[in-house]
Formats: C-alpha cells, structure tokens, sequence
C-alpha cells in the first residue's frame, strides 16, 4: 500500500516576475508562497487516461481509488478543472470516515476546501458537487462567466473572476496560499489543467498508477492533453517511491524544478 503519510512540506515559492512586472517592465524576481502542488492520475499502459469519448471510465481497481482518497485528504485543498468536474460530476468529499478524523488530528478542517477552474465559467449548479455542502467551495474564472452563471454560483461557492481573458494559475495559486491559507494542493486534473500548470512549472509531486489495460487511438488524451503541440522544455521527473499492489503499479514522481536562465 501507498503511504499515506502527509507531505512534509508547508509550500512552494513560485517566481513573483510570473505574476508582474516592476517598474521599468523589469521582472521583479522575489520569491511568493505558493502551495505545495501534487497531481494525482492514473494512466493505462498506453499512457491514456480516459477513452476519446472521455465518457467516466471505470479501468483502475478499488485499492487506485482509495489511494486517490488517501491523497486528496492528505490535502488543504483539492483542485479540478471544469470539463472533468462536468463528466465525472464528482463531489470531491471524502467517503472514509477515518480519513476525515486523521484530518482533524492533523489540525486541518474535516474534509479539503474545493477549487474550481473555468477559463468561461459555465459551470453547471446542479452539479453534484454543489449539492453537498462538506467544504467551502472556490471557483477561479473570468468576467467572461455570465451574469446568470455568476447569479447562481455565488451562492453555493466564492468566485473569482478575473479581468483577463484566461485563468493566471501563478496568481491563483498565491491568492489560495495568501487569502485561503491553503499549503498542500492536490490537483485531480484533467489533463488540460495539469498541462497548463507544468508549462508554468507549477507542480511539484505526480502520484501516477499504471493500469493494466491499453486503450490506444490518437484522440484519447494522454496524461498531458491531446495538444500536439510539445511541452515548452521537456519535464525531468524523479522516482521517489513505486509499489506494485496487484496488477497495478503505483508511481511518485517529485518534478524537478526548471533551471532558471541567469539575468
Ligand atoms: N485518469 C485520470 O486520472 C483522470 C484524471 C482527471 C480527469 N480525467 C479525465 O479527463 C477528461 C477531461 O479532460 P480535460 O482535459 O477536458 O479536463 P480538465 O483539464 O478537467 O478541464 C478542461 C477545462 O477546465 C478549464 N481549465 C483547464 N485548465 C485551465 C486553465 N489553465 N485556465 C482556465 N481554465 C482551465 C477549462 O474550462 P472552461 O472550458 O469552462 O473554460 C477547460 O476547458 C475526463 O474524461 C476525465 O474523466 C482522467
């Protein structure tokens, strides 16, 4: 079994020239908090993880979805982008009662706070995950979100709407951190969120399971989305941990931090 150990770490800095400009437009580069990221998936042989319907796909065994569980409470917060809270319509609560204790023990609130991300903000209120009110609930969008949306969602979760076109993940990040208290995040894709986050560097651990199936077929997504485009620099994970339970096998991956190009 994975451990189910909490992370040993309080957060993670992300470069404040990534959220503004000095004056002079001259990067400012002091060092902002941000939480500690870590991306959970699971992956087929093929490194697919979902069909090209990505239609809820049922193909990781009952000890992959405890492990999800085990790491989402490990948490402060758990993250998930609008297309997979859409099709897998999940709560994000937490259906181990000891899960919720060993969180109380640790001083964290009995179930993770819930971040949503959505560049367009059609997020549907009769979502599950509205109708349990377990945790408070975030939503990072764009004043692209319409009134009617805003109307319905402000009174089931806390919006965030900003002024630009699409979602700054640094600045939302260090508004989690700074203004929710937020140290550990645990982002449960999709693959379009995670793509996103390593382009800007913004993950710092992968918990990936490698399930024994092969689904093939250039339009399922991979782990990193279905852009053909490549990532802007290849990303160098580190093994820390892999445990075989049955047929499948249960990878940790801490991501090495880019090499910032001297001044
Ligand atoms: N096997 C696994 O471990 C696993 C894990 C998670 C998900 N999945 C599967 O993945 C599929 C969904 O994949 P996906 O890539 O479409 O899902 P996704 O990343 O959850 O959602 C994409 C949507 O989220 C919002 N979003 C993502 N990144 C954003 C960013 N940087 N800024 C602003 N908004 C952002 C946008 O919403 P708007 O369109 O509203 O702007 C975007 O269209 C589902 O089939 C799900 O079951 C599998």
């Amino acid at each position: 079994m994975r451990s189910a150990k909490r992370n040993k770490v309080g957060g993670a800095s992300v470069s404040r020239s990534k959220l503004s400009r000095g004056a002079q437009g001259r990067p400012n580069r002091t060092r902002v908090l941000r939480p500690f990221v870590t991306a959970t998936f699971a992956m087929t042989v093929d490194g697919k993880i979902t069909t090209r319907t990505f239609s809820p796909v049922d193909f990781t065994s009952r000890k992959d979805k405890l492990h999800l569980f085990r790491q989402r409470a490990l948490a402060d917060a758990v993250l998930i982008g609008h297309s997979t809270l859409k099709r897998d319509n999940v709560r994000l609560g937490l259906p181990q009662t000891d899960l919720c204790k060993a969180r109380m023990k640790r001083g964290q609130t009995p179930y993770p706070v819930r971040v949503i991300v959505s560049d367009k903000g059609r997020i549907d209120n009769h979502l599950n995950i509205f109708q349990s009110d377990i945790s408070p609930i975030i939503i990072f969008s764009t004043k692209r979100m319409p009134r009617k949306y805003q109307r319905a969602l402000e009174k089931k979760a806390t919006l965030h709407l900003s002024d630009a076109e699409h979602i700054d993940l640094a600045v939302m990040l260090h508004t989690l951190r700074d203004r929710y208290k937020i140290r550990t995040l645990a982002c449960e894709g999709g693959p379009t969120l995670f793509r996103s986050l390593l382009e800007r560097g913004l993950v710092d651990r992968l918990n990936l399971t490698i399930a024994p199936y092969m689904f093939g077929g250039a339009k399922a997504p991979t782990l990193a989305g279905l852009s053909n485009e490549f990532l802007p620099a290849s990303v160098h994970c580190a093994l820390i941990d892999m445990r075989v339970v049955g047929e499948e096998c249960f990878l940790t991956y801490r991501i090495k931090r880019r090499r910032r190009r001297p001044s």
